[in-house]
């Protein structure tokens, strides 16, 4: 965005423009990061953990109704186990500590994904912050963990087909893990790779895409300002043509 030398005056730019409702974010990039400074890959997932931090508040303070963050798929099970290790570690002292910081901004903490293969530790955090946030009117944070596009797909099907009615696009819906959060509107992918790797494969039908090659311990509040306002400069014509929109009043 040209012009838009300091924070403040992209906020400003950016809160004067209808906001996304809901954003997700691909959070890649972690070992890169770190490998580029000659540091271990643990180091790159807690600097992560402190760009989730910042980022949770930036949304907030921009009003997003619902940000979701990609923490860890289905394949990351895959890694060496000594990196799993540290990533549930990271996860539960983020829970630990970010739970007043919720609950005082009225943000509720959700999670998608297979969540009964988290260590017992973790699930358990998780539970217990989830049900003490419930009341948050402001934000949705969704954590996708154990998380699986595909996999939610066959969830779906399978709760669609055992509910005994057709299946059609109302009752996948249902079966969807993100059930009751808004529609996706744009999805962010950080650190130069442009797949949507198995994230939100229902969800993304119409979301807007935007790819940055910061990776994401340096992705900060501004690069957030930027993804939306990107997002803001875009017609969304949900398969109509341009005319069509227009007659209907617009972006929105
Ligand atoms: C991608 O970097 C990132 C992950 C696999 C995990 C994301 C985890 C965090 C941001 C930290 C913990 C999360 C929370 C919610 C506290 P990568 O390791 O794939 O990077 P690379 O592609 O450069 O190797």
């Amino acid at each position: 965005v040209p012009g838009a030398s300091d924070t403040s005056e992209l906020l400003a730019r950016v809160r004067a423009r209808p906001l996304p409702r809901h954003v997700a974010i691909i959070m890649d990039g972690n070992g890169r990061w770190a490998q580029a400074r000659g540091l271990p890959r643990v180091a790159g997932h807690r600097e992560g953990a402190s760009a989730v931090r910042r980022v949770t508040q930036a949304a907030r303070r921009l009003g997003l109704q619902a940000l979701t963050l990609y923490a860890f798929s289905m394949q990351n099970w895959s890694r060496p186990a000594d990196e799993v290790e540290a990533l549930m570690l990271l996860l539960v002292e983020f829970l630990e500590k970010e739970q007043q910081e919720l609950l005082g901004n009225a943000i509720r903490l959700n999670a998608i994904g297979d969540l009964a293969r988290l260590p017992p530790r973790v699930g358990e955090r998780l539970e217990a912050v989830r049900r003490a946030t419930a009341g948050g009117q402001a934000m949705t944070l969704t954590l996708a963990l154990s998380y699986g596009g595909r996999e939610e797909l066959v969830h779906a099907a399978q709760v669609a087909a055992a509910s005994g009615g057709s299946i059609d696009e109302a009752a996948m819906e249902a079966g969807l893990w993100t059930r009751g959060l808004p529609d996706l509107d744009l999805l962010v992918r950080t650190s130069g790779e442009r797949r949507i790797s198995n994230f939100l494969l229902w969800q993304a039908a119409y979301a807007e895409l935007y790819f940055t090659d910061t990776h994401w311990p340096a992705f900060d509040e501004r690069e957030l300002l930027l993804a939306v306002a990107d997002f803001q400069a875009r017609e969304r014509r949900f398969g109509l043509t341009a005319e069509q929109v227009a007659a209907r009043g617009g972006r929105e």
